[in-house]
C-alpha cells in the first residue's frame, strides 16, 4: 500500500503510470453509466472512508464515484461527529479502528500534521484531499486535463498560473518538476510562492519564472491556471486582499497575451478572480477539468491499493 500525501514524495514514474492507467480506463468507460463498475472491478469490496473537516463538493463527489466504479464503496464521516473531533478519543485509537473497518482513508483538513500523525498510526493508505500546503489529487489531474486538451507531454508546454500563491499553486510548482514542464507565476509583490516551496525548487535545480506583472507571466502561455483569491484556510484581511490582487483578474485582454490556443483552467470553486466571460467563454475546459477529477482519483487508488497496472 502507498500513501498520497504530497506529490514531492511520489516518484514521477508512478505519477506518469497514474496519469497513463487514468487515459486507458477513461477511454474504457465511454459508453457506461454513471454509476457502472469497470469490467476488471479491481477493488471490489474496498471500503473507501472519507473525512471532510472543510467545504467540498468535486472532491467528495470525485472520490465517491472513483471507489464506486472500481468495485468498492465509500462512507464520508462528519470530523464533528467523531470523538476525535471533541477531543475525546486520540488521533492513534482512531486511526487504528480506521485501519481495522476501512480499506482507504481520504483526509481533507485544516492541518498538514494531522495527515502526517494519520499516516503513521494507520495502516491503510492516507490520500490528501487538501491541506493548507497542497492539493496533489486536484494538480495530477490537471496535468491529466492539460495533455488531454493539448494532446502532447505537458512537459513540451507553457503553463502559467495568474493568482495567490497557495496549496494549489505549491502542487503545480512541485508537478512542474516532476514533469518537466515551464511554469510562469503572476502574483503581486509579497504574495510570492512560500519559502518551503521555494527551497525544494532550488534543490531539484529547476527553476520557476516568478513575475509580479500579470501580463509578463500570461505572455506566450498554453494554458492559464487561477484559483480564488481567498482560500478556505485564509485567516486574512479578504477587503486588502482582494484590493492587493485587483491587476491580477484574468479577463479576455489578459487572455490574449497567450498562444492563440490558450485555454483557461479553474479547480472550483471561483471567486472575483476571472471574468465570466473567460469563465464560461470558449478558452475555458474547467466543466471538462473537473469532470476529469473522477478519472485521475480511480487511478490514484488504484496506486494506493497497490493495484496499479
Ligand atoms: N476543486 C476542489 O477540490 O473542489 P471542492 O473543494 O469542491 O472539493
Ligand atoms: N485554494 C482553494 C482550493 C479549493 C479547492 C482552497 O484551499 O480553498
Amino acid at each position: 500500500m502507498k500513501h498520497f500525501i504530497n506529490l514531492k514524495d511520489i516518484p514521477s514514474s508512478d505519477l506518469r503510470k497514474i496519469i497513463e492507467d487514468a487515459k486507458k480506463r477513461k477511454i474504457k468507460r465511454k459508453k457506461f453509466n454513471t454509476l457502472d463498475i469497470d469490467k476488471d472491478n479491481p477493488l471490489k469490496g474496498k471500503l473507501l472512508v472519507q473525512m471532510f473537516e472543510k467545504t467540498s463538493l468535486r472532491t467528495r463527489l470525485s472520490f465517491y464515484l472513483a471507489i464506486k466504479q472500481l468495485g468498492g464503496g465509500t462512507i464520508t464521516l462528519k470530523a464533528s461527529e467523531l470523538h476525535l473531533g471533541k477531543g475525546g478519543e486520540s488521533l492513534a485509537d482512531t486511526a487504528k479502528i480506521l485501519s481495522t473497518y476501512g480499506d482507504g482513508f481520504m483526509l481533507r483538513t485544516d492541518s498538514d500534521e494531522k495527515i502526517e500523525e494519520f499516516s503513521k498510526y494507520l495502516t491503510i493508505p492516507i490520500i490528501n484531499g487538501l491541506s493548507p500546503s497542497s492539493h496533489p489529487t486536484q494538480v495530477l489531474s490537471d496535468i491529466f486535463t492539460v495533455e488531454e486538451i493539448k494532446k502532447k507531454p505537458i512537459s513540451k508546454l507553457n503553463i502559467c498560473w495568474i493568482g495567490d500563491s497557495n496549496n494549489v499553486l505549491n502542487s503545480l510548482i512541485v508537478a512542474s518538476i516532476k514533469f518537466s514542464f515551464n511554469l510562469n507565476v503572476g502574483c503581486p509583490k509579497n504574495y510570492e510562492p512560500k519559502k518551503f516551496v521555494m527551497d525544494w525548487v532550488k534543490k531539484s535545480k529547476r527553476k520557476i519564472n516568478i513575475f509580479n506583472d500579470a501580463k509578463k507571466a500570461a505572455t506566450n502561455a498554453d494554458v492559464i491556471f487561477s484559483d480564488k483569491v481567498i482560500s478556505l484556510n485564509d485567516n486574512v484581511n479578504k477587503a486588502k486582499k482582494i484590493k492587493d490582487f485587483k491587476n491580477f483578474k484574468i479577463n479576455s485582454k489578459l487572455m490574449s497575451l497567450g498562444k492563440k490556443d490558450v485555454t483557461f483552467l479553474h479547480c472550483l470553486p471561483r471567486g472575483s478572480e476571472v471574468s465570466d466571460e473567460v469563465f464560461l467563454g470558449k478558452q475555458s475546459k474547467v466543466w471538462q477539468q473537473a469532470l476529469n477529477r473522477i478519472h485521475v482519483q480511480k487511478s490514484i487508488l488504484l496506486y494506493c491499493f497497490g493495484k496499479l497496472r
